[in-house]
């Protein structure tokens, strides 16, 4: 089966096995089914965090239950459940249309709602586990299924336990707390700059998610149209001393100082500065608009990618003294 159509690379590579589970119970039979044929199984989402390299010798299961249900409204906080087959945006626009505020900053991710635990998707100055109250999900060592809750998930800057532990667990379905009154997030500049330009001067919800989608059709590629999983690299962590090293040298570095005394820097920044923005080598190439994400002009293979943004690893660590790390699951 080609899994052409299954990551937002639009990588084609053949997985040995595909199925397709809309429920617990066919979970269960496609772990049974590759236990049978002796194979490793590959969980899928939206594959929109995934860059394929070789064929899939597994059973690639598909993701793709739908439901959505509020669990308890006391009129001012709502806790809504989601299965995991749930596609992501959607999903945000379905808790905007029911009143609800916590995800329109999260809005036009690409993605499913399983998927969104597994690296704490985050933008425009929101993360998930701002509005995550638990999941449920499936042990595939011990056939058991257990409940988590936000500590269990040591959720971090696109990371959880579950991106950590991975293999391990099947998210089956996730609880979010909405509000119908919390605060906007609005501290990240582009967005109030958005929301002022269109004369909007106490913006709800709604206000902020379709300014958040206008920003992100500008900037970044909209995967059905050219092949990307986002940003293909996390924005370093990097000691003080590094930051000002760099800072005296590139007076527009765009630097994040944190709480620990560490800087984060934007990656986007780093690999634009350094050239690579634009550049293309056959069909593999590094977005016009967003240095961060890179991009599949059509029949580029994973391997290709991945040789790419090695290339582009190597040049940053020599110019800047910077690692980079790569953020989709690398398969
Ligand atoms: N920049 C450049 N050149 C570029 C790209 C960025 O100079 O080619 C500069 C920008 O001018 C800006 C800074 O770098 O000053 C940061 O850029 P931006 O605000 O676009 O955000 P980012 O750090 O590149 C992160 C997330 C995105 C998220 C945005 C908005 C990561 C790895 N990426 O990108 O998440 O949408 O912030 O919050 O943290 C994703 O994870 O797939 C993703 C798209």
């Amino acid at each position: 089966v080609s899994l052409k159509a299954y990551n937002t690379f639009g990588v084609d590579v053949a997985a040995r096995y595909f199925a397709e589970a809309d429920d617990d119970q066919q979970v269960r039979q496609a772990l049974a089914a590759a236990r049978e044929r002796q194979v490793p199984l590959l969980v899928l989402g939206g594959g929109s965090n995934l860059l394929l390299t070789a064929d899939v010798e597994a059973l690639v299961l598909h993701m793709v239950g739908r439901g959505i249900r509020v669990l308890a409204d006391d009129g001012q906080r709502v806790e809504i459940e989601a299965e995991a087959g749930e596609p992501w945006h959607p999903f945000v626009l379905w808790t905007l249309a029911h009143g609800l505020v916590g995800l329109e900053n999260l809005s036009l991710i690409p993605g499913s709602v399983g998927a969104s635990p597994v690296q704490n998707i985050g933008a425009y100055g929101v993360e998930l586990k701002d509005c995550f109250l638990g999941l449920t999900a499936l042990d595939r060592q011990t056939g058991e299924v257990r409940q988590f809750d936000l500590q269990d998930c040591a959720f971090a800057y696109r990371d959880s336990l579950f991106k950590r532990e991975s293999g391990r667990w099947i998210i089956l379905r996730v609880r979010f707390a909405l509000s119908r009154n919390a605060a906007l997030h609005l501290d990240y500049g582009p967005v109030r700059q958005r929301l002022a330009e269109q004369g909007i001067e106490s913006p709800n919800a709604s206000d902020v998610s379709r300014a958040i989608c206008a920003i992100r059709s500008e900037k970044l590629p909209d995967p059905a149209v050219l092949g990307n999983a986002g940003s293909f690299f996390k924005n370093p962590l990097v000691p003080a001393e590094l930051a000002q090293r760099l800072q005296a040298e590139y007076l527009d570095l765009v630097a994040y100082p944190q709480p620990d005394g560490q800087v984060k820097l934007a990656a986007g920044w780093l690999i634009d500065k350094a050239g690579w923005k634009g550049f293309r080598d056959g069909d593999a190439g590094v977005h016009r608009l967003q240095a961060l994400v890179l991009v599949n002009y059509g029949n580029a293979t994973g391997q290709q990618l991945l040789d790419l943004a090695r290339r582009i690893q190597a040049d940053i660590a020599e110019r800047f003294g910077v690692s980079l790390e790569i953020e989709p699951n690398v398969l």
